[in-house]
């Protein structure tokens, strides 16, 4: 299934991005993929916002996975952010961890996921944004119907709330 989504700003990014945080729960696996300056640390950063983790998120360009806790009540939920960007080979994906982040308890967001692709489950929500500069940015989700449409739908109907 398919999605596209266009965005103006980094505020629009962020707006897309705190939807998205509203609809996730533990074990959800997203891969943000886009040229340098797409808008991925934005998006994450919306996402996070909308979890309501009250942390600054920056890219994890150098330290490759940041973890924060996502404030909820009922069960302790953690955010893994990912940036394979520095990987050379795949099989650092193993070295450093990355299938450790595929939990029930985390929600798993991946900047340059594309040197993780044999270690990543089908079920997993893709996001290619086109674009940089001044651009308008698209975001373009591919995902399995049955985890993601319901969710997507509420994600944009929220978005055209505005
Ligand atoms: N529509 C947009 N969405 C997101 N970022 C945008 C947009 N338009 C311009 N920008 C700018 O592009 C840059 C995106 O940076 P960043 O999110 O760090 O990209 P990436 O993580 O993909 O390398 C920011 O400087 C932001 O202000
Ligand atoms: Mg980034």
């Amino acid at each position: 299934m398919e999605y596209t989504f266009k965005s103006k700003s980094k505020e629009a990014t962020l707006k897309l991005g705190q939807s998205l945080g509203h609809v996730l729960k533990g074990g959800d696996i997203l891969c943000l993929a886009g040229d340098l300056g797409a808008g991925k640390t934005a998006l994450a950063q919306g996402i996070a916002a909308g979890l309501g983790i009250a942390a600054d998120v920056t890219s994890p360009t150098f330290t490759l996975i940041q973890e924060y806790t996502v404030p909820s009540q009922d069960s302790l939920l953690r955010l893994v952010h990912m940036d394979l960007y520095r990987l050379q080979h795949p099989e650092e994906v193993e070295v450093i961890g990355v299938e450790d982040a595929f939990q029930t308890d985390t929600i798993c967001l991946i900047e340059w996921p594309e040197i993780a692709e044999d270690y990543l489950p089908e079920d997993r929500l893709d996001i290619q944004i086109q674009g940089s500069g001044e651009d308008i940015r698209v975001f373009s989700f591919h995902y399995p119907k049955e985890s993601w449409q319901s969710r997507l739908e509420q994600v944009f109907s929220e978005q055209m709330k505005d």
